[in-house]
């Protein structure tokens, strides 16, 4: 956590209340957010079309394919160069943080599932409410589910490929996860962290929120966040100073946490190409390919 004033962007004090207030009204199940599927198929690491919630980019291609596609794709890399080189007696963690149905995680999963079984690795979605199964059914027409993706989604929590826990940023810190036996606690343990539209467009305490949730990653641990400043400004007063105590959060947690930020797809068709979300990683972490 920023010590130094420094790191305090403008109107610490206001924006604490605020989200004190919100806090209280996400556990009490009283928001309904607009995206719940967790389904990142639409973005893709140099596809300067990703889905964007608010813009017209969206490709709105109906599919229930459990197959993967784009930024899918290099997750699969991803976690593939983590199984490989893991030397850990835990298994690689990827954490998909305020994911809701984690639809993107189930399809992984599923590719995974040797893997998941055999305890080398584990999909774990986070939800700061505990109903976010309700949200599907409370608004049918905002982001439901298609039938397949619904299917695979029931399947997939069912057997117990992808592991749904409440917790919020600030809980992680004492999070565990139970795998086979062993207890694992997320804190420094987290191989692949994914966020969009969770902690950084709706946190109104950056400069605390981010260092917390980035404190999880592992030595390797790479993160991915699909959120830049315009999502910061969703009806929101302070979206400004959010912006200030968001990019302050990540410049000092880059050096914290010695993560470098990654600007330009590694390996694969597009090499070079800018990558648009923000990638933090650690040395000796995953390279970044997209095809
Ligand atoms: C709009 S949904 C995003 C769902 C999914 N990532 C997607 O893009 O389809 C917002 C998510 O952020 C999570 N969230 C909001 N504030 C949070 C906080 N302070 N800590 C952790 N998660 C938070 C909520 O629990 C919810 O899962």
């Amino acid at each position: 956590m920023p010590e130094d004033t420094e790191y305090i962007a403008p109107n610490f004090v206001a924006r604490l209340q605020n989200q004190k207030i919100i806090d209280k009204d996400v556990k009490g199940n009283k928001w309904l957010w607009e995206g719940r599927s967790g389904d990142y198929r639409y973005d893709g690491f140099g596809n300067p079309n990703y889905f964007f919630r608010g813009t017209k980019d969206r490709n709105p291609i109906i599919s229930d394919s459990p197959e993967l596609s784009a930024a899918e794709e290099s997750y699969r890399e991803i976690l593939e160069q983590l199984i490989n080189s893991s030397s850990s007696d835990r298994p690689v963690v990827a954490l998909d943080i305020g994911g809701m149905a984690g639809i993107t995680w189930c399809r992984l999963a599923n590719h995974f599932r040797k893997e998941v079984e055999a305890g080398k690795v584990v999909f774990v979605v986070t939800n700061v409410e505990s109903n976010f199964e309700d949200q599907f059914a409370k608004n049918v027409d905002r982001d439901t589910l298609h039938e397949g993706d619904l299917e695979l989604f029931r399947k997939t929590k069912s057997e117990g490929l992808v592991k749904y826990i409440t917790a919020d940023v600030m809980s992680l810190r004492k999070t565990t996860i139970e795998i086979q036996g062993k207890s694992i606690r997320l804190l420094g343990n987290v191989d692949l962290l994914n966020e969009r539209t969770a902690v950084t467009a709706h946190s109104r305490i950056p400069e605390i929120h981010i260092p917390r949730m980035l404190e999880t990653l592992s030595d390797k641990g790479i993160y991915v966040c699909w959120d830049n400043t315009i999502s910061l400004q969703f009806g929101d007063d302070y979206a400004e100073d959010r912006n200030i105590a968001f990019f302050d959060a990540i410049n000092y947690s880059m050096d914290y946490f010695k993560l470098e930020r990654i600007s330009e797809i590694e390996e694969g068709i597009q090499k070079g190409e800018e990558v648009k979300p923000i990638i933090l990683r650690k040395s000796g972490g995953p390279k970044i390919k997209a095809d």
